[in-house]
């Protein structure tokens, strides 16, 4: 098999030289990925399956299911030191609050291709390719189980506000306080703040709803009852009227289509992507845009992320030195199992740290279902593009939708 780093980079870099990359917690990938699984056409099982290398044979579960593979980059990603980047994307310049840009006038930090918005396009890319019925197809079944697994890894991490931007990275290196523990900023938004949600989900939650589609794609985990809630209040509820727009695309912008000429190899067209070819780089279509889709993203991070308290006395020393690893990304199934041990919660002020896990910023964002409706936002793209990839239009994958649907419930 030709490994997929290869394909998506095509050179080998000195590993000193990746930061360390983390993304939404395991509960906030598993969520994405069962609100995405909820919203499926009926016929991408079949392909979707054969791609995860997954098909259940018993009846009362689906064939396959998105939320084992949705950690799977996280988890394999010391063995996949290349890969790194790709999970983050950050602007030069970019300093929330103080400053926001996405991108400035200065582009992106880091190397053109080593970033999650252009890794979503990539992997996209790979994917038609495979599901196309024409042959030979350039990418292989190794290849496209890979592309799959970060598709549904990366499409959660673009929708995490630290994922994109690369001060402090990623708020890795500002500690906090969150009740008693001590922890950073990015962790706060991967796990902590995921947790405590559902430790809150009210307990009406944990009976079922009388929805088949949902119920049918729920596994008896610990985050069942707030994967209903997103579902009830948020998707059915207050934002009803608003998921179809989270699904479309701008128009592209003439002077920056692609050459997408029959008999032209996947090859070349993966070089204008990444810019080789000295094409510069366009992640979005007007089927798919990650760059559209990140950009209210991005700016939850001068909004309501970034605490304007740490760029004050007394927390503005708080930060760490920029190579600390100081991800906790790997502990978050032991975070969350903490966190339901009854221990008394009465966080004490720290002298050092500022607190988070206070009315004014955890309690800010649970009113808000900020963090909700970022989990769903993810969901729905990721399951309009695998609607997109793998549904079968009269049999034939390669005639395509040309906007993304999902299966509404
Ligand atoms: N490492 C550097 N920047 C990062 C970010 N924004 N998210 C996760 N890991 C990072
Ligand atoms: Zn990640
Ligand atoms: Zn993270």
């Amino acid at each position: 098999m030709r490994d997929l780093k290869s394909i998506l980079i095509g050179v080998a870099i000195p590993l000193a030289a990746i930061p360390s990359a983390s993304a939404w917690g395991f509960v906030g990938h598993e969520v994405v990925a069962t609100i995405a699984q909820i919203h499926l056409h009926p016929s991408v099982f079949p392909n979707m399956c054969t791609a995860l290398n997954f098909t259940s044979t018993d009846p009362d579960v689906p064939l396959c299911h998105l939320a084992p593979p949705a950690t799977w980059a996280d988890r394999a990603r010391f063995k996949m030191r290349w890969s790194a980047p790709m999970h983050y994307i950050g602007a030069v310049g970019d300093y929330p609050r103080q400053t926001c840009q996405f991108p400035g006038d200065h582009g992106w930090v880091g190397r053109k291709g080593y970033n999650v918005l252009e890794a979503i396009r990539n992997v996209t890319t790979l994917l038609e390719d495979w599901t196309a019925d024409s042959v030979p197809s350039f990418t292989d079944d190794d290849t496209a189980n890979e592309a799959i697994k970060f598709l549904i890894h990366f499409l959660g991490d673009m929708h995490m506000p630290l994922h994109l931007t690369d001060r402090d990275r990623g708020g890795n290196s500002d500690k906090v306080m969150f009740g008693n523990k001590e922890s950073n900023l990015h962790s706060v938004w991967d796990s902590l703040l995921i947790n405590k949600a559902v430790r809150v989900t009210p307990r009406n939650y944990s009976r079922p709803l009388p929805i088949p589609q949902i119920e049918f794609n729920l596994r008896g985990t610990i985050y069942d009852s707030y994967v209903r809630r997103i579902m009830w209040e948020g998707i059915m509820g207050q934002w009803k009227d608003e998921v179809e727009s989270w699904l479309t695309c701008p128009p592209p912008s003439p002077a920056k289509d692609l050459d997408w000429s029959w008999g032209q190899s996947i090859l070349s067209v993966w070089n204008q992507l990444s810019g080789k070819e000295g094409i510069s780089i366009d992640t979005d279509d007007e089927t798919i845009c990650p760059y559209h889709w990140a950009k209210p993203v991005h700016a939850l991070n001068c909004e309501i992320v970034w605490p304007a308290a740490l760029d004050e006395p007394p927390y503005t020393h708080a930060r760490l030195s920029d190579d600390t690893d100081d991800c906790h990304d790997h502990d978050d199934f032991a975070l969350l199992e903490d966190d339901f041990a009854s221990k008394p919660r009465t966080p004490k002020p720290h002298p050092k740290y500022l607190q988070l896990d206070t009315p004014e910023y955890a309690g800010a964002v649970e009113k808000e279902f900020v963090i909700e409706k970022l989990l769903a936002q993810g969901g729905i793209r990721l399951a309009g593009v695998l609607n997109y990839l793998f549904a079968s239009v009269e049999g034939q994958s390669d005639i395509r939708a040309s906007k993304l649907r999902i299966v509404t419930v």
